[in-house]
């Protein structure tokens, strides 16, 4: 099973879009996939209409066993949820600094049957994600095509590089994505370029600006239900067969 977090600690950078849209479209390739929200925004849960029992929280507080806490949500899709009080976890692990990085690895690392498991993470640089990056070998990281989203790209290696070192972790940043690209607007031209230079290996096909994208949590689907033929659609399709041709 490949663990991969969808991380930036920039918000609004597309990392939510980017994780329901790829567990979507490897599910459709016949993959498993386990998609697990961890932002207590808990966009995921609406946006794929989960309705779910029991969220991460509950597990992590003994009251359920992680796996009661798994909804499914289409064939070889499922998903497990978070809610506002996700916010307690990072008090929860404040005070529980003995076991700092080995909370979730506790938790998720008893889950398998799946070839994939991608966790949304919220934007920050606080314990919750700290203790996602030291349980996941693999980050993929969302990035605007704007100056500002760039720039938060740049701090990502050092990131890594710490949790690594703390953790005595082998996280890597295996996927670069490009989000939110115009090619009309100057601006995304050049930062997808300087991404593309810097990240030669990591970087995928830009993700278009597409309203069909933002449409498609009204309704409760991924961009590939929602409207299949649409760039957006286009777009992750391809970074699904990518992430494919990695191996999993
Ligand atoms: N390619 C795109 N085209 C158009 N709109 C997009 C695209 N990608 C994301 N959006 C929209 O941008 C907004 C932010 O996206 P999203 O919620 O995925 O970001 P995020 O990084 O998860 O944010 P947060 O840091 O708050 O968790 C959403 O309204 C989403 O629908
Ligand atoms: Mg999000």
């Amino acid at each position: 099973m490949r663990t991969i977090c969808i991380f930036n600690h920039k918000g609004g950078v597309g990392k939510t879009t980017t994780a329901l849209n790829l567990a979507a479209g490897l599910s459709r390739h016949e993959k498993k996939v386990l998609l697990v929200d961890l932002d207590p925004q808990g966009n995921l849960d609406v946006s794929l209409k989960a309705n779910a029992m029991h969220s991460v929280y509950d597990a992590l507080q003994g009251q359920v066993p992680i796996e009661q806490c798994i909804v499914n949500v289409a064939k070889n899709f499922d998903m497990i949820c978070s809610t506002e009080t996700l916010t307690k976890m990072e008090h929860h692990l404040v005070n529980d600094e003995q076991n700092h990085g080995k909370i979730l690895r506790n938790l998720l690392g008893k889950i398998n049957g799946y070839d994939f498991m991608l966790i949304d993470c919220p934007p920050s640089l606080g314990m919750l994600n700290q203790d996602v990056l030291s349980f996941c070998q693999e980050a993929f990281v969302p990035v605007a095509t704007d100056f500002l989203g760039v720039d938060a790209l740049k701090k990502m290696p050092e990131i890594v590089a710490t949790i690594n070192k703390h953790f005595n972790h082998t996280l890597k940043i295996t996927k670069v994505i490009p989000t939110m690209y115009d090619r009309r607007n100057k601006i995304c031209k050049e930062m997808l370029a300087l991404i593309q230079q810097t990240f030669p290996l990591q970087a995928s096909h830009p993700i278009r600006n597409n309203t069909k994208i933002k449409e498609a949590p009204k309704y409760g689907k991924s961009i590939f239900s929602h409207a299949k033929s649409s760039p957006g659609a286009q777009d992750y399709g391809k970074l699904v067969e990518d992430v494919l041709a990695m191996g999993a």
